[in-house]
């Protein structure tokens, strides 16, 4: 090939990747608003589900998706309920509920479970720092959630504790149907 030719086709080449880059970047910019506008069939049908947490043992967590995230269903022990309760607001970085049923309220444990007694914890299982989804089953340094990303720990009522996140586990709006049901959404 000579030299000329050579030129050429590199020319082409690059003109050939920024057209396509150009392409994508129209294509994620359009996305969201026709998205927003036409939300399809099944996930208006799943704008709210019931889930059956029958068979959540003690200290388990049982994760649903709903509206295309991880929703964790906790059923915590006497432990992990007298840590939460203990802990006082001074030591929250975060001190308000963070919950969709109890927005306006502060970060103590009765505010964010969904039961009086405190056994079940209902959370968005996205880490409020960039969005990864955090490790639990008593993970981190406070016993609750761990996301390694950037290293938030979250206590064992969900609340952010140290590390970078922001903002305690957010919990979605949720309600018992019966004993053995609960509705998010
Ligand atoms: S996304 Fe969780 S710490 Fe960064």
């Amino acid at each position: 090939m000579s030299h000329a030719e050579d030129k050429g086709s590199r020319r082409d080449f690059l003109y050939v990747a920024t057209a396509s880059t150009g392409a994508v970047a129209v294509g994620a910019a359009v996305w969201p608003l026709v998205d927003q506008m036409n939300p399809s069939a099944d996930v208006l049908a799943l704008s709210s589900i019931e889930v059956d947490i029958s068979g959540v043992e003690l200290g388990t967590q049982l994760t649903v998706k709903w509206r295309g995230k991880p929703v964790f269903v906790r059923r915590r022990t006497a432990e992990e309920i007298a840590a939460a309760r203990e802990t006082t607001m001074d030591e929250l970085p975060d001190p308000t509920s963070q919950n969709n049923n109890n927005f306006a309220a502060d970060a103590s444990d009765a505010n964010r479970a969904l039961d009086e007694a405190g056994e079940w914890l209902v959370m968005i299982g996205v880490c409020t720092h960039l969005g990864c989804i955090p490790l639990g089953d008593g993970a981190g340094e406070f016993g609750g959630w761990f996301c390694p990303c950037h290293g938030s720990h979250y206590d064992t009522a969900g609340r952010i504790r140290k590390g970078p996140a922001p903002l305690n586990l957010l919990v979605p709006t949720a309600e018992f149907l019966s004993d053995t049901v609960v509705k998010l959404g």
